[in-house]
């Protein structure tokens, strides 16, 4: 039997190449992004990584959920420390089309929280090992162009990523031992992930929509909407 890592490699393959391909990723690569586009991205991560750790640390007792529970990757910090010093606050205003797809994405990790926690293991492989992988190298290329901004989000307590991979890699190996069934359905659930991230970065690359393309109000007036949604407090 093929083992867990492969198996999300080689499902995954596609959806990795388009997510380098996307033209924020892009972007965050070159560099060229103003202060308000990665504010928005930092906020974006955030809000995700806020809903995963959550959920990793309520369930961190779960069988399956255990074998990958690794505070030390946890990145709500690091975004929330950065986000202070990019934006002077951890709740920026953020654009409508950006707060509708965390929401998607978000809604996505409860619903998997409350019936299939096993499934968050998905998220959690392609954000992490993304992280250590993509990420790391994203983290030399903004080190070397903002080196004295904040960039904790790339910065982690251990040196050795390749041997965290490969821990994580065992680990995920040790959940297609045990749960073979559940096999299919993590990749599939991996692939998912990697689309909510891809909306996610679409909708980055959208930036501020111009007032002009929101939609007119429900009163048929044509007073415009602010294309900036209001933050709602954090319960
Ligand atoms: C231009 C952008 C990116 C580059 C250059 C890049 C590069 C890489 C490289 C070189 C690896 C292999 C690392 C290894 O095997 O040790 C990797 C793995 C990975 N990347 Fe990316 N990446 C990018 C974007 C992303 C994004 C946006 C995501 C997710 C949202 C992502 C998720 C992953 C995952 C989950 C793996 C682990 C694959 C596996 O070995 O199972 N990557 N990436």
């Amino acid at each position: 039997m093929e083992k867990l890592s492969l198996r999300l490699r080689e499902f995954t393959a596609q959806a990795h190449r388009q997510a380098e391909g996307a033209d924020f990723v892009k972007k965050l690569f070159r560099g060229q992004f103003t202060d308000s586009e990665y504010i928005q991205y930092l906020w974006a991560l955030r809000e995700v990584y806020v809903e995963m750790e959550k959920w990793m640390e309520k369930q961190s007792q779960h069988p399956a959920l255990s074998l990958v529970f690794f505070p030390e990757l946890f990145r709500t910090q690091s975004l929330n420390q950065d986000l202070q010093a990019w934006a002077g606050t951890t709740e920026p205003e953020v654009p409508n089309h950006l707060q509708a797809e965390v929401d998607n994405y978000i809604h996505r990790l409860k619903e998997l929280a409350e019936n299939r926690p096993e499934l968050i293991v998905a998220h959690a492989y392609v954000r992490y090992l993304g992280d250590l992988s993509g990420g790391e190298m994203l983290g030399r290329v903004l080190q070397a162009r903002f080196g004295d901004r904040a960039l904790n989000f790339y910065r982690y307590d251990f040196d050795d990523f390749e041997a965290k991979k490969n821990l994580y890699r065992e680990r995920l190996d040790q959940i297609g031992e045990k749960w073979p069934d559940w096999i299919e359905e993590i990749c599939q659930e991996a692939e998912r992930a990697f689309d909510l991230n891809g909306a996610l970065f679409q909708a980055l690359s959208q930036g501020e929509r111009r007032p002009s393309e929101s939609a007119p109000l429900a009163d048929g007036s044509n007073k415009l909407k602010s294309p900036m949604a209001p933050r709602p407090e954090r319960a």
